[in-house]
């Protein structure tokens, strides 16, 4: 069997574990890992994802019914064909031919003429195609379920456009210079000399965006540390922190410790940096991320919430929150949160990011700052939540942030996703009332 068709079959696999419910593509896609054409299943599910409710459609009008549960795979089949057909400069009948045989692979020779007969009339389809995208339903045309859709035109009726179809291309590489290291003069030099190009960010100083993805390995000195991959909004977290010596910060969702790097990178000396991550394989990869970049911090395996499992009573005067949301600034990263998500996971977040802020505060010094962050674009994961812990907690002040950045809201303030630019991110900035530094003082003098 052709390792073209083997691809096929590699994609249909992980579509249908994704539309089973099985997993998401950060966590199936691994299992292509160091196979010669993972390159080529990535684009295709990504793609799928990407291009699921216009495929979907397309798909569902050939279909006389809709395929078993537990022939999900050959839905994915299907997709992947009608994605290599639509949207991949892959000839129509290379395309059908490696997707049909694919079928033999997933052991359902069965489905061979389904395939073609399928695939065969949507490589005659194209005009159908421009069709849906230009005048279809909505979900269709703007490729998003209704529900966030409607989500998101009814928090941003001036943005909403804009934000869907930013959520619909493909995302810059872009990276955080590591200036403990080199500076981005020399880097951007260093990148120019290996053939790579790449211009400086529009906010964030230590940023840097790639004219061209491509494997990290190929950038100079990444293995010592020399530059992450990391998108600008994220980079705007320890200027809002307001981050100087001697102080004690607490990053509280700190996986795989992006933010928590880049914190002892703008300032190394910090008193201590905690970084806790209820996730331990993720909290893992913070482990090795500070190695590569030979920097250290307090590692701790916990539920942030649950204070009296990992906290020494200490309070911090720097608390990062970059809470679990529901990522929808990041959807052009990781299409298949339009597959994923649902409105009742964005209740049940907010919930949780009520609760890790209210439990957080307590470890917070008098006169300290909380930074709260999400890669979220819904209100009701931001400034919803800022607004009620606000009104529930009489020594937390909000404190307006100035930049010429983003969107300044009442509480907070929100990036969108910007096609050439960073990812969609929300942060507010909270102040706990009480002289700054007192604890730290009592502290010392008692020891
Ligand atoms: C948005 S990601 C953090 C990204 C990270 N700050 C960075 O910049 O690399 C959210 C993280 O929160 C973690 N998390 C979720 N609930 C948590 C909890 N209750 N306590 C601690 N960590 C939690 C998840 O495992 C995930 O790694």
């Amino acid at each position: 069997m052709s390792s073209g068709a083997r691809s096929r079959a590699d994609s249909a696999r992980i579509l249908g574990q994704l539309l089973a419910g099985k997993g998401s593509l950060t966590s199936l896609l691994p299992q292509t890992g160091e196979q010669p054409d993972a390159a080529l299943v990535q684009e295709m599910c990504f793609g799928v994802c990407r291009y699921y409710f216009a495929l979907r459609q397309l798909i569902d009008e050939q279909l006389s019914k809709p395929l078993r549960a537990k022939d999900r795979d050959i839905d994915g089949l299907l997709l992947t064909g009608a994605y290599q057909i639509f949207c991949m400069r892959i000839p129509d009948h290379a395309a059908v031919n490696e997707t049909v045989q694919a079928a033999s692979l997933l052991k359902k020779p069965w489905a061979r003429g389904l395939l073609n007969g399928v695939l065969r009339k949507l490589s005659a389809a194209e005009p159908r195609w421009q069709q849906l995208l230009e005048t279809g339903p909505e979900p269709v045309r703007l490729l998003h379920p209704q529900w966030l859709i409607d989500r998101i035109r009814s928090d941003w009726p001036d943005h909403w456009q804009d934000i869907l179809a930013a959520g619909n291309l493909r995302a810059p590489m872009t990276l955080r210079v590591n200036r403990l290291k080199t500076s981005v003069e020399d880097y951007l030099a260093a990148l120019s000399t290996a053939g790579i190009a790449a211009h400086r960010g529009r906010f964030a100083a230590s940023c840097l965006y790639l004219e061209a993805p491509g494997p990290v390995d190929r950038l100079p000195g990444f293995r010592a540390g020399l530059c992450s991959v990391q998108d600008e909004a994220s980079q705007l977290v320890p200027g809002l922190l307001e981050l100087a010596p001697a102080q004690r910060v607490l990053d509280a969702c700190a996986a795989p410790g992006g933010k928590t790097a880049h914190c002892l990178e703008s300032e190394p000396s910090l008193t201590s940096l905690t970084a806790v991550d209820i996730d331990a394989r993720r909290a893992r990869s913070i482990e090795e991320n500070l190695r590569r970049l030979e920097l250290h911090a307090e590692l701790k395996v916990a539920d942030a919430a649950d204070t009296d499992s990992w906290w020494d009573g200490q309070p911090f005067q720097r608390i990062l929150l970059d809470a679990p949301c529901s990522a929808t600034g990041v959807i052009r990263r990781h299409p298949d949160i339009k597959l994923l998500r649902t409105p009742a996971e964005v209740e049940h977040l907010a919930v949780r990011q009520q609760e890790l802020l209210q439990r957080l505060w307590a470890c917070l010094e008098p006169g300290g700052l909380l930074l709260y962050t999400t890669c979220s674009l819904l209100k009701q994961e931001n400034q919803a939540t800022i607004a009620r812990f606000l009104e529930r907690t009489a020594d937390a002040k909000h404190q307006a942030i100035e930049a010429d950045w983003g969107l300044e809201c009442e509480f907070g303030r929100q990036l969108f996703p910007d096609p050439e630019g960073s990812d969609g991110f929300y942060y507010a900035v909270i102040r706990k009332s009480g002289a700054a530094g007192r604890f730290h003082e009592n502290y010392h003098s008692r020891r």
